[in-house]
């Protein structure tokens, strides 16, 4: 059968339409999927014991077929051991992360652990800024400090923000956050693995957890201002977590945020079922 020159050249017309479609969508819903997979973090404080460590892997939950990431913060004596006990998990899916670090490469500070020492204890990320390290004296320009260090050493930063009780109550808390974010970030450049957790500090601990809807307006303002200082397209990708009070029954509702990308889990992540749970809302939200 033979067509006409013409007939040929619609149709192959059509045909180059069609695929160009079907491209443009698949990437766009990979974009869009790819670009903030959900993160939950679990901070265990400093609690837990090695024995306790065990039992909780062995009784911790990842979906096998999990679109995000799970990651693990547990005190610095335990980052080595609990790095071999998470190689039963499939390669990436649940990483360790420390606490803290210090800002110097090496030196004369008793007490402290360098971005290196971490790395190789296996971390891959580390919170900056908690509030409870705030409360213990750690300024804007320490946060920075560490940050940088955290990002010169390949290590991903988590950086904690939030208001108080107080700042919240007096309206000031898009100053607070936005301000926390700015002086964390000031003078970054090239950074292209971030986390930020807005952790408001009257919900840590406490039981009283934002409403879904109020930390997605602190969310969105928190990526509304990495936009204004690090490109639109860098702050399509920096996952933002919410903090503070996160249990099974309400880390749907907060899943269910736009810019809502995960949470950083304190008291419920030390119960293997609980912080399960929680992984499993946000693998659906
Ligand atoms: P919480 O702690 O879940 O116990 O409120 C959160 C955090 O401090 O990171």
């Amino acid at each position: 059968m033979s067509h006409s020159p013409t007939i040929k050249a619609y149709i192959a017309s059509l045909v180059k339409e069609a695929v160009e479609e079907v491209l443009s969508d698949t990437s766009q819903a990979m974009g869009a999927d790819y670009a903030r997979q959900p993160l939950v973090v679990a901070n265990w404080k400093m609690n837990i014991s090695l024995a306790e460590i065990y039992s909780f892997v062995e009784k911790l939950e990842v979906p096998a077929e999990i679109r995000g990431s799970v990651a693990i913060c547990p005190p610095f004596p335990y980052l080595f051991p609990l790095k071999g006990c998470l190689e039963k998990f499939q390669k990436g899916y649940v990483q360790l992360g420390a606490q803290n670090l210090h800002w110097k490469d090496f030196g004369a500070h008793t007490g402290e652990v360098s971005a290196s020492m971490l790395a190789e204890a296996g971390s891959h990320y580390v919170l900056v800024g908690h509030s409870e390290r705030r409360e213990a004296g750690e300024t804007d320009e320490i946060v920075r400090l560490k940050l940088k260090q955290a990002v010169s050493s390949g290590l991903i930063p988590i950086l904690c923000v939030g208001e108080s009780q107080g700042q919240r109550q007096i309206g000031k808390t898009t100053e607070v956050v936005r301000n926390q974010v700015l002086e964390a970030l000031e003078g970054l450049e090239g950074c292209r693995d971030l986390v930020i957790a807005y952790e408001p500090v009257w919900a840590i601990g406490t039981g009283l957890s934002a409403t879904a809807e109020q930390a997605q307006a602190v969310h969105e303002m928190i990526r509304g201002t990495i936009a204004d200082g690090w490109g639109a397209e860098f702050a399509e990708v920096v996952p933002i977590l919410y903090g503070g009070s996160v249990k099974p029954d309400n880390a749907e509702s907060f899943a269910a945020q736009p810019d809502i990308d995960g949470a950083l889990v304190g008291g419920a992540s030390l119960n293997a079922t609980d912080f399960s749970a929680i992984v499993q809302r946000f693998e659906r939200g």
